[in-house]
Parts: C-alpha cells; sequence; structure tokens
C-alpha cells in the first residue's frame, strides 16, 4: 500500500509539473512559504520528497454525537489511521485537529469557525452530512479554506464553490446502476418509494430514485415521506404495502432506516428493499438484524475488492479499531491520503496551494479504487452494488 500511496503522489507531482510547464506558470508548492497554517515549508518540485518543518493542520467534523454518529465514528477512525501511516512515513506530517457536529448543521457552523479563525487549518476534511455542509461549507468558501467531503453524497455540495471538493460519489453516481441492477435481479414492474422530506440527502436521494426508476420504465405506484425523529412509520409503510409493489424504494438516514427495516418486517413486507447511501452502514444491518437481509443498496466502497490495498486497508484498520471498516471509513481514510497527496504534490501548508493541487489528482491508485477529480470537484471512481446476506454486505451479481 504505502508503494501505491507514494506511486500515486509522483504521478500526482509529475502532473502537475506537467501542467506548470505547459503554461509557463510556477509551481503551486513553489510560492507557498508563507503557510495559513504557520508550517514553514521547503518548496520542492518533486512530490514524495517534500518536508515541511511543522505539522499540517488538518481540520475534521464529523458527527461523533447524534444520529449520525454511526458514520461519524467510523470515518474518525479512517482519517485517524491514515494521518498515522502518513506520520509514520515521515517528511510531512499531518495534525488532525476535530471537531463534534453532533449530526446538526447548527453545531457544525461554529465547528468550522473554530478550525479556520482559531485553528488556522490548511484544509477541512468533512462534515458528515450533507444536510450540514450545506450550512457549514460557505464559511469555509468565503474564508478561501478547501473542503474535501468525504460522505456528502447531495447533489450541488460541490456548486457551493471552487474551495469545495469531495471525494464521495453522488446519489446520482450510484443510484442508476443500483436501480438497473434491481430491476434485473427482481424484474420491477412497480415500487413504491419512501423518503425523509427535511434533509437534503434524503430529498436528493429520492429525487434520484426517482429519475433512475423513470429511465428503467419502472412505475412508483405510492410515495411516502416521514420526518428526522420519526420512530412510527406504520402508516406510510401500510399505504406502501397496500400498493402492492415490486420493490420499497427508500431515502433515509441509518436512524429511521433500521426502523425502516424492522417495521417492513413486521407488517409482512417481503419484497426487496433498495436503499441510498444512508443504508451504507453495518450498523444498520445489526441493528435491523434479519430485517435486513436482502436489502439492496449502491457503495462507494468494495469490500471484497481482490485489490492488496484493500486487505491491507481491512487489516490495519481492524488492528486500530475496534470492528471492521465500512464504507465511510474507506472514503475517510482514502480521502485523508488524498490530502497527504495535495499537500506533498504543492509542498506546502498553504490553503490555495492544496487547493490547486487537488484539481491535479487524476488515475491515482485508493482503496475506493483508481480515482480521479472531476472539472466539478467532484469523485470519479468505480462503484459497486450490494445485497446484505448472512447479515453482510456482498456484491449483487
Ligand atoms: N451520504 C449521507 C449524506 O450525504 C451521509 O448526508
Amino acid at each position: 500500500m504505502d508503494g501505491l500511496r507514494w506511486i500515486a503522489i509522483l504521478s500526482v507531482g509529475a502532473l502537475l509539473l506537467a501542467a506548470c510547464g505547459g503554461d509557463g506558470g510556477t509551481s503551486p508548492g513553489a510560492e507557498g512559504s508563507d503557510a495559513a497554517a504557520g508550517a514553514t515549508d521547503t518548496p520542492s518540485q518533486a512530490a514524495g520528497d517534500c518536508t515541511l518543518d511543522e505539522p499540517v493542520k488538518v481540520g475534521v467534523v464529523f458527527s461523533q454525537t447524534g444520529p449520525a454518529a454511526v458514520y461519524g465514528s467510523t470515518q474518525l477512525n479512517g482519517a485517524e489511521l491514515a494521518a498515522e501511516e502518513q506520520n509514520a512515513e515521515g517528511g510531512v506530517t499531518y495534525e488532525l485537529i476535530v471537531e463534534d457536529d453532533a449530526s446538526d448543521p447548527a453545531q457544525g457552523i461554529p465547528a468550522f469557525e473554530k478550525l479556520i479563525n482559531q485553528d488556522q487549518v490548511s484544509i477541512i476534511m468533512g462534515p458528515t452530512l450533507s444536510n450540514t455542509a450545506f450550512s457549514t461549507d460557505p464559511v469555509a468558501q468565503d474564508a478561501g479554506v478547501p473542503v474535501l467531503g468525504v460522505s456528502n453524497t447531495a447533489e450541488g455540495i460541490t456548486e457551493i464553490g471552487d474551495y469545495i471538493w469531495r471525494n464521495s460519489l453522488t446519489e446520482g453516481q450510484v443510484i442508476p446502476q443500483t436501480i438497473e441492477a434491481a430491476v434485473g435481479a427482481f424484474d420491477l414492474q412497480k415500487v413504491a418509494t419512501l423518503y425523509g422530506d427535511d434533509d437534503s440527502f434524503t430529498v436528493s436521494g429520492h429525487d434520484t430514485f426517482v429519475a433512475a426508476l423513470e429511465e428503467q420504465g419502472v412505475d412508483v405506484a405510492t410515495t411516502q415521506t416521514f420526518a428526522k425523529g420519526n420512530t412510527d412509520f406504520a402508516p406510510q409503510l401500510t399505504a406502501a404495502r397496500d400498493a402492492d409493489p415490486d420493490a420499497l424504494v427508500v431515502s433515509a438516514l441509518a436512524e429511521e432506516a433500521a426502523l425502516i427495516l424492522q417495521q417492513a418486517a413486521e407488517l409482512g413486507i417481503d419484497v426487496p428493499i433498495i436503499g441510498g447511501n444512508g443504508f451504507n452502514s453495518p450498523a444498520i444491518i445489526e441493528q435491523a438484524g434479519e430485517a435486513a437481509e436482502g436489502v439492496v443498496v449502491g457503495a462507494a466502497w468494495n469490500s471484497a475488492s481482490d485489490d492488496p490495498a484493500t486487505a491491507d486497508f481491512i487489516t490495519a484498520y481492524e488492528e486500530a479499531a475496534d470492528g471492521a471498516p465500512d464504507q465511510f471509513a474507506a472514503q475517510a481514510y482514502a480521502g485523508m491520503n488524498l490530502i497527504a497527496m495535495a499537500v506533498e504534490s504543492a509542498c506546502s501548508a498553504e490553503p490555495d496551494a492544496i487547493r490547486d493541487a487537488l484539481g491535479g489528482i487524476t488515475g491515482v491508485e485508493t482503496v475506493l479504487g483508481e480515482f480521479s477529480f472531476t472539472e466539478s470537484r467532484d469523485a470519479d471512481h468505480p462503484a459497486v452494488v450490494q445485497i446484505v446476506e448472512d447479515g453482510s454486505f456482498a456484491i449483487l451479481e
């Protein structure tokens, strides 16, 4: 894995050098000695031999409490593991400054403000939820501090501005493939949909599901909604069951998702349930138990990949954390490594230099597969479609 990481860093450096040579510009690293983070740079044109005298400060805003903590806890493990590995390499080291957004946009804003104004971080990773990112990311955009989202999948996040990046595939990049696979596997003709109508991510996911269903010629027999914190889904699930669908399509975050699965089983709904990115947590399988069997969900990380980097990551994560990694851990791990690639190819802790270097990342090896940023600062890498079998995510062939 270390070898792959350095190959990736070197290829980013080469790309940046090629880009700079092509237009007669200056390497981002060559003018990065006045780091906002206070680091004293020793700029280097060759990624891989960069050294910086001070650790690069990386702000991390994940949900450690509140309903999204099931995602935020594994995200933090993934980011910390990658930072530890980077620091063990020497050269450039990283200090993670971690803030809890409590799964709440109103608490995310002061977390971003502290990281930017008090800690003077070079870049921020997070926040966990798209719903929070729509409130926090404009703060960083206005301050000129880059943000790397590692789990935000709602449409429109990177449109907030040119300092906003993400390595998380959007719902629109994963759901069409998921619906196509489900239609093929279950011969779907009509479905019922159910979604939270008070959250940016669950609304975006539902919109994307509806478009993908239409594309596949699948009718939506009924659409039901719920709100954050609801615990009784019997009215919506009864209406869905009465529409006699071939599948239930659900856009929900973890807390509601697990309850929906349990209550659907109690109501005798035995058609496949197809979920969005919020279903990508083993915590949901654990909580819903048998009721999670057969759930179909697209994912940005293939835990069964035969890429040695995946096995190395799983082993290292299991040694460092209590339990196996999930998609959210893998995305945070990859996110920290992408930040390191950008810092080291720019050889600077200066936010603008890091932002520019992110733009040079193309075709690098990560635990998510071969990764590039798109022109719109979104992620481009392979996705997979999973099905829950025997209490674990398996690939839906
Ligand atoms: N993918 C979820 C979101 O974007 C966690 O909110």
